[in-house]
């Protein structure tokens, strides 16, 4: 199986994603979504910014590589009686099923980013994306200091090494590559641009028992438990893990996790 897939299918995201609704309605609150509007979500995972798309009116296509996720996504806009938001498995680096031009606005939010072959992806998403339209992309920063960058900071720690030739999804927050990516698909650098924005991780009890839903269900930490096991670090991990979750946790009640992450996003047109 592609180890991609295999990663994101290990665990269940779903448990992950609930903790993320509200700041993925906001981030689809601000891109001018109008009814009719052809909408990809690229690593869509089940629907925490293709949903909103839709309750807007929007045409939405959700693509993810995972199909317990896919499943999942296709089960929430049933449950919402979204007859305009369907999900299907497909992976960011090759979309040879979309046709040229066939949307006017392709989002990734923290998907696209974790597929290999970046330069494929860029050009992917451009081929899809009608001439005039939207590309928007939120992407983790590398050693920025808030949760989501330090979480696979620390993970890393802990893992054996990436294979040879392997391109951390972090080099997707750093301007200079996020350019050469897109201006080597034939966007114009001038199209590209930048802000910084947050996405507020919501979790119903205390930070540690975040954590513990990470461990269980979050691919990248779950492997870097299962190798930090082989080498009797398991407890190290979690401790620093802990550690982290409590220090970025902004609410005041005891049986609250608000953690505030930054990342970058991309807005470009085609
Ligand atoms: C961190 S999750 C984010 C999911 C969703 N965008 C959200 O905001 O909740 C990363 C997603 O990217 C998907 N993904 C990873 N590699 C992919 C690839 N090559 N093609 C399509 N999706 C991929 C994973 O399956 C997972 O659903």
């Amino acid at each position: 199986m592609n180890p991609n897939q295999a990663l994101w299918e290990k665990g269940d995201f779903t448990r992950i994603a609930a903790s993320m609704r509200e700041s993925g309605e906001a981030l689809v609150r601000a891109l001018g979504i109008t009814s009719g509007l052809k909408v990809l979500d690229l690593g869509c995972g089940d629907g925490t910014t293709a949903l909103p798309a839709a309750r807007l009116g929007a045409d939405v296509l959700g693509v993810d590589i995972a199909s317990n996720l896919v499943e999942a996504g296709n089960n929430r806009a049933r449950a919402e009686g979204l007859a305009n938001c369907r999900f299907q498995q497909g992976d960011a680096t090759n979309l040879s099923e979309l046709p040229d031009g066939a949307f006017d606005l392709v989002i990734s939010i923290f998907g696209a980013m974790f597929a290999p072959r970046p330069f494929d992806v860029a050009k992917e998403m451009v081929r899809v994306t009608r001439p005039g339209g939207r590309i928007v992309m939120g992407n983790w920063i590398p050693n920025d200091p808030t949760l989501v960058a330090q979480i696979l900071k620390i993970s890393a720690a802990y893992s054996p090494p990436p294979p040879d030739g392997f391109i951390s999804p972090m080099t997707w927050g750093v301007e200079s590559n996020v350019i050469e990516r897109f201006t080597g698909a034939g966007v114009p650098k001038d199209q590209i641009s930048f802000a910084r924005h947050s996405y507020t991780f919501d979790f119903p009890a205390a930070p540690s028992a975040l954590v513990a839903e990470f461990r269980r269900y979050y691919g990248p930490t779950m492997n870097a438990f299962e190798a930090a096991e082989k080498n009797g670090r398991a407890a190290e991990l979690e401790k620093e893990l802990d550690a982290l979750f409590e220090r970025q946790n902004q609410s005041t009640r005891k049986d609250q996790t608000s953690i505030p992450a930054t990342y970058l996003r991309i807005t470009l047109t085609v």
